[in-house]
Order: C-alpha cells, then structure tokens, then sequence
C-alpha cells in the first residue's frame, strides 16, 4: 500500500472551488485502489490569510510543506492584495524554495470542437511545453532607483545561470528521447543578445550528447505565429521562464481556453515536494457562483498521478475527461454548457468510476 501525503493550498477565489473537485477525484481514486491512498493537509494561506495576519504564508511556510510527496494549489491573487505579493510570498516561494524548475505544461486538444483554429485536430494539437521555473526573466533581479523623481530607472535582469539553462535543457532531451520526440527550443537570440545567444549556445552543446533526437530552434515572435498557424510542428518545446508563460497561455487559447490548462512544477530530483496547479488564476470575475469550469484541476491530479508513477490512474483521467467533453452535457459555461463547477465533478467521479 502506497500512502502519499497531499498537501492542499486551495488559495483564493475559484481556487477553493476547483480544488475541491480536484480532491473528490483522489477520493474516488483511493476508493478503488487498493493499493494507494492519501492523507490530506490543508493550508488556509493565501490573500484572506494575508489581509487578517499580514503574510501570504506562514514564515515556517516551507518547513510544514517539506515533507509531503505533492502540493495541490488552486490559485493565489485577490483584489485588494497587488499582485506581485500574492505571486511572490506564495507561488512564487514555493517553486524557488523547493527548486521546482520544470514547469510541465501540456498543450493537448482533448475534443475537436475546443480549438477556435480552423481545420485543427487532436492530431495537430498535442504537446508538451516545458517551461524553465526557477530563474530567467522571474528571477527578481534588478533595481528601482531615483524612485519618483525625474531621472527615475528601473532595471529587470534576466538571470541565466549555466546550472539553471543546462539542467532545463538535459531535462527537455531527456523527454524527447524517452517519448521519442522531437525537441524545440524556442528564445530570442537576435535581440537578447547575451541571455539568448547562451541559452542557443546550451542548447547546441546539450544536443550534441542527444544525436538521436530531433531539434529545432525558433525566436519566441515567429513560434508564437506557429502555435497558431502550425501547432502540428510542436512535440516537445523547451522555453525560458517568461516566454514559456506567455506561449503557454496561447497554448491554453487553442485548446479550450484557462478553464483546460494544467501545470505541473516539478523538482526533478525529488528532494523536494512538486506542486501541481491549474494555470489559470483566481478569476475574481466569477468566483463563488459555480461558474469555474473544474477540469484543469482535474488533470493537474493526473499530472500529480504520473508523477507518483501512477500511469494507468493518470491516462485514465485523462481518458475521462475526453468522455465527458464528448458527452457534452455537463459542462460549465467557458464551454457553451450550464452546468455548475460541482456538477461538472459529480459526473467526471461517475464517468471515471463507472457508478450512476
Ligand atoms: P485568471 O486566469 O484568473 O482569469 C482570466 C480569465 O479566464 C477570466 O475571465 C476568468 O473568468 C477566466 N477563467 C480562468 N479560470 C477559469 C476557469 N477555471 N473556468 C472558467 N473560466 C476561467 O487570470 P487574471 O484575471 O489575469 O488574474 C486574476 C488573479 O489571479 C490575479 O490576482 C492574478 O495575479 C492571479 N493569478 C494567479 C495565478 C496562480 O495562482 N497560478 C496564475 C494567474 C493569475
Ligand atoms: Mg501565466
């Protein structure tokens, strides 16, 4: 028997709602497998938390989270908390605490009719982005000088490390030669002319070790038009922190949209927790009405299970989440249905465990 520990970070706005669809599916999971179960903690931290005690997370934050086997997080951010707070004394600590520097974001057209690209299938639309997680343009390197006065300068660093850009890099042909795939680098070398031109240069050095795997190289501009003019040239991409942010929302555009993207952030080594989450935010827009669609939460469970050397649980949620997509009758409303977050849960837990 397997007994994983999960640690619940349901966080702020339709967070909350989400992840408690997510943790029905590991209830139902854990129900039918003998051989696995899970044992819950929650964590209140989050901009609630934030506006009654003046911090995001607890100081000891990372000691109570070091030793469970994946933390599960909804989302963080809240009016009234600036953003970069919320991002930074939260999300942000936890993947450079706990060195998550594989942001695993597949790009999966799970039913034909989610993509708005014309004459796009589920043939066309099936990648996998790895995205680097630790360190690049989100380093939080850089200045704020001469604050409010004229002659005011702000500076941004990039931070390209040779551990950071290598171990990205092996990680992504590592991938590729496993699933047999071929590997895209995606950067900008033309005009960042020191952080690109090293990252290619990596890229190039890494490769030569990986003759077995195909590779190619585009600028961030001329892949974001590929994404979507020819997502069918992607297989593996590999990408810096920034630029893996913003292609991965296009990723998220031409398969169905926020309400579908998954994001696992992964410490290889597993020295530390991995963190799986949604992609999409708080949406404040429409938190407390039901109106979250729950899938992205529901695959970042799958993600959590493949990672926990769970495959068959994985596939199979994934599997699930196509039959219900194909069902086409719960659904909430980001996909043209009038189902609430609840009742889309309820009938993925019936789909996946066969009960009525
Ligand atoms: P968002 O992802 O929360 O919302 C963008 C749009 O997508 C909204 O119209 C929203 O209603 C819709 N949407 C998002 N998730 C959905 C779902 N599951 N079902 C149906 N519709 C969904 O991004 P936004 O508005 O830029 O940010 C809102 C807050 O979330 C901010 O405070 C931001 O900092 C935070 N945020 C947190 C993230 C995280 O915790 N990982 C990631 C992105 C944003
Ligand atoms: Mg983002």
């Amino acid at each position: 028997m397997k007994k994983k520990k999960i640690a619940l970070i349901p966080g702020d706005g339709i967070g909350p709602e989400v992840i408690s669809e997510g943790v029905k599916v590991l209830k139902a999971i854990e129900q039918v497998d003998a051989n696995l179960s899970f044992e819950f903690t929650e964590y209140p931290w989050g901009c609630e938390y934030y506006l009654e005690h003046g911090k995001m997370m607890d100081e000891n934050g990372l000691d109570q989270l070091k030793d469970t086997d994946a933390i599960y997080l909804g989302a963080v951010g809240y009016p009234g908390v600036p953003d970069h707070i919320s991002l930074w004394d939260l999300l942000l600590k936890i993947r450079k605490g706990f060195d998550q520097y594989v942001n695993l974001r597949p790009v999966t057209l799970l039913n034909p009719s989610l993509t708005p690209l014309k004459n796009k299938t589920e043939k066309e639309i099936d990648f996998l982005v790895i995205r680097e997680n630790s360190e690049g343009e989100y380093a939080g390197a850089g200045d704020w000088l001469f604050k409010g006065k004229p002659e005011e300068v702000v500076l941004q660093t990039g931070v390209f490390s040779r551990k950071g850009t290598e171990r990205i890099i092996r990680y992504a042909f590592e991938e590729a030669r496993k699933q047999k795939k071929t590997l895209t680098s995606i950067s900008k070398a033309n005009a960042l002319n020191y952080s690109m031109v090293f990252w290619d240069e990596v890229f190039d050095e890494v490769g030569k070790e990986y003759p077995d795997v195909v590779t190619y190289s585009y600028l961030v501009d001329a892949a974001s038009m590929f994404f979507v003019q020819q997502p069918e040239r992607f297989e593996i991409v590999v990408t810096s922190n920034l630029f893996g942010d913003i292609l991965t929302d296009i990723g998220a555009a031409i398969t169905g949209g926020m309400g579908l993207a998954t994001g696992a952030n992964i410490n290889p080594e597993r020295e530390f927790p991995s963190m799986f989450e949604p992609v999409h935010g708080s949406a404040p827009d429409i938190s407390g009405k039901g109106l979250a669609n729950p899938i992205a939460a529901i695959w970042s469970v799958a993600q959590m299970m493949e990672f926990f050397g769970e495959e068959k649980w994985s596939e199979l949620i994934v599997t699930t989440i196509k039959e219900l997509l194909e069902e086409n009758e719960h659904l909430t409303p980001d996909l043209g249905g009038n189902a609430t977050t609840e009742e889309l849960g309820n009938q993925f837990i019936k789909l996946l465990t066969g009960q009525d």
